[in-house]
């Protein structure tokens, strides 16, 4: 090994603990983006992220405001003819709640079972940390960062990122790199380093559905006053057939056809539909006829409902016919599927669905376009290489089924290689209850960043 890998690696093995303890910090700020009165806790990770990369010796830190929450910016471009990586993640969490679920208190990070517990610790403060530790690990042992460095850290990833579109058509020239670097995916399963070449986008509506111009005693009026909840139950009923597709006119017409070589290379993943129905946890699995389970949340779009509410709900009984009933309704979309042409079909679809008994309010919440990529640029031999000497195997190449509406914008916009290095694992419950980071990915995250880095200055 030479003088240089030396150091860095004495330096890494030699911070385990610092490093760890460095994160629970930033684990310890409730920074909820959904929720306004998180809105000092935002400002503090914000903070926190902007202090950390100074103390890095990043040469510009920004906290730049948008109409929500403040985005972190910064750069270090001391190697000059080395390549520019753009490393992109997100401070802020989705909500803790339910609370009494935790084992162990959602922001007093807890080691168990060789797991770090915590909201944020997968999903993306522990994986924005593996860069944080791989910077301070290179400048500190090496003297300095081997490539030209941009950072761009959000706070609104979990609410769809609506504000960072205009940060980046306005920041062009300053976001302008030869790489865009990610960790906000998962491994394939533990000992599994994956590169995903990937993601879902995400449209995301809110259905209101109004009937009586008032709550109605279900005694005097209840046979003749039409129920929104039942109506509403009723659509929903009719949006997915037998063999669970949905039944929305068009919704396929624009899917890429998976072509047979990559239906080939993905079935000979170490994908395992077992351990998947496990992690899910229910007595059986409801996907489409016709598609493996890696296909079914990778490669097929869905209509999802993620809540429905109305009437009364408390405690006891109460006799009412409710005006109102309201669902949350998600699509994951898939390449080529664009998300207002679903939007417009789906919204034609419940209006010809409903009876003319009630009224329909349709919102859309948030919206992203889902991201697919060859993965042949030199870069991702680098990204093989560095997992190889972070995790001691080859990586494989996957796709995954969430979003990042960031990916997309910065792809369409740039067109440069993306590469997604994810050190979460699919049943590390983000935004459940016991959200965890297995610690042996997040050491192991550090070592390999930190070898792509120095690996993408030696091209
Ligand atoms: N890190 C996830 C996205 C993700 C999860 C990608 C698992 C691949 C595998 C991200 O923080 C997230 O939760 N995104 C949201 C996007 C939405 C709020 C616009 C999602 O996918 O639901
Ligand atoms: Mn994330
Ligand atoms: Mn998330």
């Amino acid at each position: 090994m030479n003088p240089a890998q030396d150091a860095l690696s004495k330096y890494i093995e030699g911070h385990r603990d610092a490093h760890l303890q460095e994160l629970c910090e930033l684990l310890r700020i409730p920074s909820v983006s959904t929720k306004s009165e998180h809105k000092g806790d935002i400002e503090k990770a914000a903070n926190w992220v902007a202090n950390k990369l100074r103390s890095v010796g990043m040469s510009k830190v920004e906290i730049i405001p948008t109409k929500m929450h403040p985005l972190v910016y910064a750069e270090s471009l001391a190697a000059p003819g080395k390549p520019t990586v753009l490393f992109y993640g997100h401070y802020d969490v989705q909500p803790a709640e339910p609370l009494n679920l935790w084992t162990s208190p959602a922001f007093e990070p807890t080691v168990r079972n060789g797991n770090l517990y915590g909201r944020g610790t997968a999903d993306d403060k522990g994986q924005v940390h593996i860069h944080l530790a791989a910077f301070e690990s290179l400048m500190k042992s090496t003297g300095k960062l081997p490539v030209n460095i941009k950072v761009l850290i959000e706070g609104e990833e979990e609410v769809g990122s609506a504000n960072l579109w205009d940060f980046v058509q306005a920041n062009k020239s300053r976001l302008a790199t030869d790489v865009l670097v990610v960790s906000d995916t998962s491994m394939l399963a533990l000992g599994v380093p994956s590169v995903t070449y990937a993601l879902r986008g995400l449209v995301y509506y809110q259905v209101e559905i109004t009937g009586a111009a008032q709550d109605l005693h279900s005694g005097v009026f209840g046979g003749a006053a039409p129920n929104p909840i039942t109506i509403l139950c009723e659509l929903f009923a009719k949006m997915h057939d037998k063999n669970f597709r949905v039944t929305v006119p068009g919704f396929y017409d624009q899917v890429a056809k998976l072509s047979a070589a990559e239906r080939k290379s993905l079935a000979k993943l170490p994908f395992k539909a077992k351990d998947f129905l496990k992690t899910v946890g229910s007595p059986g699995l409801a996907g489409e006829k016709g598609f493996s389970v890696a296909e079914q949340v990778w490669c097929r779009p869905t209509l999802e409902l993620n809540g429905i509410w109305g009437g009364y709900t408390g405690e006891g009984s109460k006799t009412v016919i409710p005006a109102k009933a309201y669902a949350k309704v998600s699509c994951r979309l898939v390449p080529n599927q664009d998300p207002d042409k679903i939007t417009r079909q789906v919204e034609k679809y419940i209006r010809n669905l409903l009876p003319k008994t009630v009224t329909c309010k349709f919102e859309v919440l948030s919206t992203g376009k889902p991201w697919i990529a060859p993965y042949s640029h030199p870069y991702f031999e680098v990204a093989h290489k560095a997992l190889e000497k972070g995790f001691g195997k080859r990586a494989v190449f996957i796709r995954e089924g969430g979003s990042i509406p960031f990916v997309t914008q910065m792809h369409d916009t740039f067109k440069v290689p993306c590469i997604l290095i994810g050190f979460g694992l699919p049943d590390e419950n983000a935004h459940a209850p016991d959200e965890h980071l297995s610690l042996e990915n997040y050491f192991g995250g550090i070592r390999a960043m930190a070898q792509f880095y120095l690996g993408m200055a030696a091209l």
